[in-house]
């Protein structure tokens, strides 16, 4: 796409919202209240608020390589920390999909220089499931089944995480999901994760017992 069509495209899009509403940049400027934070791939083909048929204000999103929630990440602590805290967001996705260049250099590893400390976490991925993955005869189906498993272990790590832990002692939210985005047919999937009884089975080592709730 040429450069300036990008500007063009933006004044079309100002044209069409205050045709529909007059009110709608006046409206938007006044805050946000989404209910849901995105954790996504930055791959160009997974758009999160298409797939989602979702307007401005209604989704908070991060997006990184291969959707990681990774302990040690300033960024997604800081997004996480906001959205649980300050925006009390009701649902936390994590959503992978399928085709992911990401998932797919775990599967295949070479030395890929900067990316290479960034791809660890999924490699760890693959050897936390090293036996489910070589169980399955076919490269796409492992690699597909990759993508799964590393999007349950990037909503595990969010269940690690401090605030998270406190909000559901409070108040039972946010929910965690995990998807799946099918780029071969535009399919959403919902992985059908139940994050609550993973957590229980996890808890004796990654509860972190809130004080405030002792
Ligand atoms: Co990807």
């Amino acid at each position: 796409m040429d450069f300036n069509q990008i500007f063009l495209n933006n004044k079309k899009w100002i044209a069409e919202k205050l045709t529909l509403d007059p009110d709608y940049f006046t409206n938007l400027a006044k805050g946000q209240s989404p209910e849901y934070l995105y954790i996504g791939c930055s791959d160009s083909r997974v758009t999160a608020e298409d797939l989602m048929g979702v307007q401005p204000g209604e989704v908070f999103i991060h997006r990184n390589i291969a959707n990681q929630v990774i302990p040690t990440d300033n960024n997604v602590n800081a997004v996480v920390q906001y959205a649980v805290e300050h925006l009390k967001v009701k649902h936390i996705i994590i959503c992978g999909h399928y085709e992911c260049g990401g998932v797919k250099a775990a599967l295949y590893p070479s030395d890929m220089g900067q990316l290479n400390s960034w791809l660890q976490t999924l490699r760890d991925v693959r050897r936390l499931h090293k036996n489910e993955l070589e169980s399955i005869p076919e490269d796409n189906q492992r690699f597909d089944r990759l993508v799964e498993l590393n999007v349950l272990e990037q909503c595990m790590n969010i269940i690690k995480i401090d605030h998270v832990q406190k909000s559901w002692y409070k108040t039972g939210f946010p929910k965690i999901h995990g998807w799946v985005f099918n780029v071969r047919n535009g399919k959403l999937i919902d992985l059908g994760l139940d994050m609550e009884k993973e957590f229980m089975s996890i808890r004796s080592i990654y509860d972190l017992k809130p004080l405030d709730n002792q």
